[in-house]
């Protein structure tokens, strides 16, 4: 398995149009250079994810963004200087730059500038090459639950790129563990189309704007189909109240302070939100390795971030 931690084996398979799997705060990336059509359609290939499902261009810096997305309103310059390099995805006016196979042939882009210390040296190592950006899709086979681990990328697509002499450029666990925010930073008003850690209060906070949230009409988003985000056993979603009445087996993923009635295996007991997002996608994989059948997940309550781990909960469920 070519699993490595060499940034420099990355930055040189990935200037040569190869895929690498690579850390981020939020979730492993398949990457692959934004400006190789034949790589990127290998991303598509290796994921079997459909074409009509734009790509996000990660760049190095706030100032690389200006090469993919033409203008950007003055709040989401804002935004994006108070937040990047971190968890939010902006989508703007598209460049000459961004290929039709990145954006779906439509007239934005998304762009994100991650934070993770890793995937910071690859990209500006790759931009010294002169590679301007590369897409990193989620580094699951699509529909599947996203990758927080190197493990987890080798568990989906470990075949398919030892086959092609791909690499997984292994970063240790993803701080965040649930997909960027994803802003459309179009209008004069920040539209969000998928939660993240980086939350509408966030948002309103830094521009003074208000939010509109659009997530379940916003079909260009793949994270908003209603199914993803799926391990194989069934997710039950389930009140702390109902939990003692649970006749069968299962794994249970619920905050520390509820208990685990008997007959069920604990897969995760998270202290706090931050925790839950962090623990989520693994512990839905666990479950899958243990070979449980369902599943039980007592949600979160509140805003902000237990809006985004329960909006990734509603799909894996549906
Ligand atoms: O945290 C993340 O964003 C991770 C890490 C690896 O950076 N990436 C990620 O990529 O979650 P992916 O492909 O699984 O999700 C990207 C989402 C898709 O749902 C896609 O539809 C949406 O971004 N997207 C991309 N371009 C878009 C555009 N022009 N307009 C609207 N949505 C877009
Ligand atoms: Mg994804």
């Amino acid at each position: 398995m070519s699993i490595t931690t060499d940034v420099d084996l990355a930055v040189a398979a990935l200037a040569t149009s190869h895929l690498c799997a690579i850390p981020t705060e939020t979730v492993y990336g398949l990457a692959a250079n934004a400006s190789c059509t034949l790589a990127v359609a290998r991303v598509f290939e290796a994921k079997d994810r459909p074409q009509d499902h734009p790509l996000i261009v990660h760049v190095a810096e706030v100032s690389d963004v200006a090469n993919w997305i033409a203008e950007l309103p003055e709040w989401a310059n804002k935004l994006a200087a108070a937040v990047w390099p971190g968890p939010m995805t902006l989508v703007g006016i598209r460049t000459k730059l961004a290929l039709d196979i990145v954006t779906g042939g439509q007239d934005t882009v998304a762009v994100r500038v991650p934070s993770h210390p890793i995937a910071h040296e690859l990209l500006i190592k790759l931009h010294n090459q002169g590679v301007l950006g590369i897409v990193a899709p989620s580094a699951n086979r699509f529909g599947h639950v996203s990758p927080t681990t190197a493990a987890h990328v080798a568990a989906d697509l470990g075949e398919y790129l030892d086959q092609n002499d791909d690499l997984i450029l292994d970063g240790g666990e993803c701080e965040v563990g649930l997909e960027s925010t994803i802003v459309l930073a179009t209008g004069a008003n920040p539209v969000i189309l998928r939660p993240g850690a980086i939350t509408a209060q966030d948002i309103t906070d830094i521009t003074g704007l208000q939010v509109a949230e659009q997530v379940s009409n916003a079909p260009r988003v793949s994270g908003a189909l209603d199914s993803h985000y799926s391990p194989i056993a069934e997710v039950v979603l389930i009140s702390a109240i109902e939990l003692s009445e649970v006749k069968t087996s299962g794994g249970l993923i619920a905050a520390a302070e509820i208990q685990t009635p008997d007959g069920l295996t604990r897969l995760a007991a998270p202290e706090n939100l931050a925790e839950y997002a962090h623990t989520l996608y693994s512990a839905l994989r666990l479950g899958d390795e243990k070979g449980l059948q369902k599943i039980f997940v007592v949600q979160p309550v509140g805003d902000g971030l237990a809006q985004a781990i329960n909006d990734r909960l509603d799909r894996a469920a549906f």
